[in-house]
């Protein structure tokens, strides 16, 4: 039985449900339902001040609002995926796996911008000023004028910053966050949204631009950052495979940009180092090209990025075939399988199936079908494709290859690159700049490959 006042929201999407169990049922997720004393009524607590009414003051739409000051951080990339900058006045959630490297990213990117006379403040729930000041000295920022504290108590950390005018505050991270107006635990999602409020509250009124850092956990012993996705202003994603040092930024939403940009950056001794030129990052450029690989040419926001896709097919040991797939998605490998087996007559149906995107990249362009289904064709029948070739072109599930966008953009990096020759929709224009074997049907590209019909 809850006790009185007790609910049991979901860690995961912050639904409140009157009872306990097992799995969400809003969301699906397992054992994400932790018990909360929803917060104390209002008369409970200390008298506030209370808000003074105002009436609501209606303009025409005429009244033109200039586009939104941006305080350029200097981290290019991080600019560039906010959308030219960081808006003052704007809360930023910036989400991520422990590790990849958040707060390495935000003491940058505010150190960066403190050098360029903005007035930044770092707090830090998780580390002590001490290790902060010894990771910024290891960064080579120990000069730039930061503000940094080590501090979890919300009512502290807002007293502070409204006793102080600063243009940026990184809040790493809002799970160790912890207001005293709730009995919740720290990290639960009452305290979490709590905090996350009051911190945006706070920087609509005095002109702050925030951002909070949010882990993003399995388990769910831990508010998820999704539960506060509302509340900001933007929100981006710090991602990269265990084992590869490229991290990329990316934005799932953005109320004063695009979210299709990418930032790429490298964890190095020192830090991260910014990629500006990113496309030929994830392409395996020493050594032949061996059976089972395609050059897909891809686009991340507004850059061509030039990536290598894996496969290999291979007998299965096992009753039930493997199928294996990491940067790509599951589901579009599953259709392209089906395509190449009904359309093309290329059965893998008993075979394991990996697939693999160099380099730790995710894509989810549906213009990456096409170079999915050569590098599995190419694997498939032992049949490496030309060193000099890349490939894009989406695939129906009735089998045609469909232009995509941005093709000239994608031909022009692959030449820079050193390619010579393309795999993709029919009618392609290479614009003199590459060779064309352009395929209307997948069929078609898979007999290219097949019987290696390439010059
Ligand atoms: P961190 O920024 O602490 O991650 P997060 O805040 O997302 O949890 O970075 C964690 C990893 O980055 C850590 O394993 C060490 C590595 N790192 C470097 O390789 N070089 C560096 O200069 C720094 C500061 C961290
Ligand atoms: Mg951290």
């Amino acid at each position: 039985m809850a006790r009185d006042g007790a609910v049991y929201v979901c860690q995961s999407c912050g639904a409140a449900h009157a009872k306990w169990s097992g799995q969400c049922g809003a969301c699906g997720a397992w054992n994400t339902l932790v018990e909360e004393v929803s917060a104390r009524p209002p008369g409970a607590l200390a008298p506030s001040r209370a808000s003074k009414a105002r009436g609501l003051a209606f303009e025409t739409l005429e009244q033109q609002t200039p586009a939104p000051p941006r305080i350029s951080t200097g981290v290019a990339e991080f600019d560039r995926v906010c959308g030219g900058g960081v808006v003052p006045g704007s809360a930023i959630l910036l989400g991520g796996d422990p590790g990849v490297g958040k707060s390495t990213l935000l003491l940058q990117v505010a150190a960066s911008a403190a050098l360029r006379g903005a007035a930044c403040a770092y707090i830090s729930g998780e580390e002590a000023v001490e290790q902060i000041r010894a990771r910024a000295h290891r960064m080579g920022l120990a000069e730039a004028p930061v503000r940094l504290a080590a501090e979890t108590a919300l009512r502290e950390i807002l007293d502070g910053l409204k006793r102080e005018k600063f243009d940026l505050v990184v809040i790493d991270s809002i799970q160790t966050m912890w207001s005293d107006a709730h009995e919740a635990a720290p990290g639960s999602v009452t305290q979490v949204r709590a905090a996350a409020g009051e911190l945006v509250r706070l920087a609509k009124k005095r002109g702050v631009a925030v951002i909070l850092v949010g882990h993003v956990t399995k388990e769910g012993t831990i508010a998820g950052p999704r539960v506060i996705e509302h509340m900001v202003d933007a929100v981006l994603s710090f991602e990269g495979e265990r084992g590869y040092p490229f991290r990329v930024l990316r934005g799932a939403k953005n109320r004063f940009g695009a979210t299709d940009e990418i930032g790429v950056f490298e964890m190095s001794e020192a830090g991260l180092i910014e990629v500006s030129n990113p496309s030929a990052l994830f392409l395996n450029t020493a050594g032949e090209r061996a059976a089972g690989a395609a050059v897909f040419a891809g686009i991340e926001g507004s850059r061509p990025v030039l990536v290598e896709v894996q496969a290999l097919v291979a007998p299965s040991a096992y009753g039930t075939p493997r199928r294996a797939v990491v940067g790509w998605d599951s589901g579009r490998l599953a259709m392209v399988l089906a395509v190449l087996e009904a359309r093309c007559g290329l059965s893998l149906g008993n075979r394991d199936v990996y697939l693999n995107v160099a380099g730790g990249l995710r894509i989810s362009e549906p213009a990456a079908d096409l170079a999915a289904a050569a590098a599995l064709a190419s694997s498939a029948l032992d049949q490496a494709l030309p060193q000099d070739c890349v490939v894009f072109g989406e695939v129906s599930l009735s089998g045609d290859v469909r232009a995509v966008s941005r093709m000239d953009g994608r031909i022009k990096e692959a030449a820079k690159l050193g390619f010579r020759q393309v795999l993709g929709p029919a009618d392609l224009d290479g614009a003199g700049l590459m060779r064309v074997a352009g395929v209307a049907r997948l069929s078609e590209a898979i007999s290219r490959i097949g019987e290696a019909a390439w010059d």
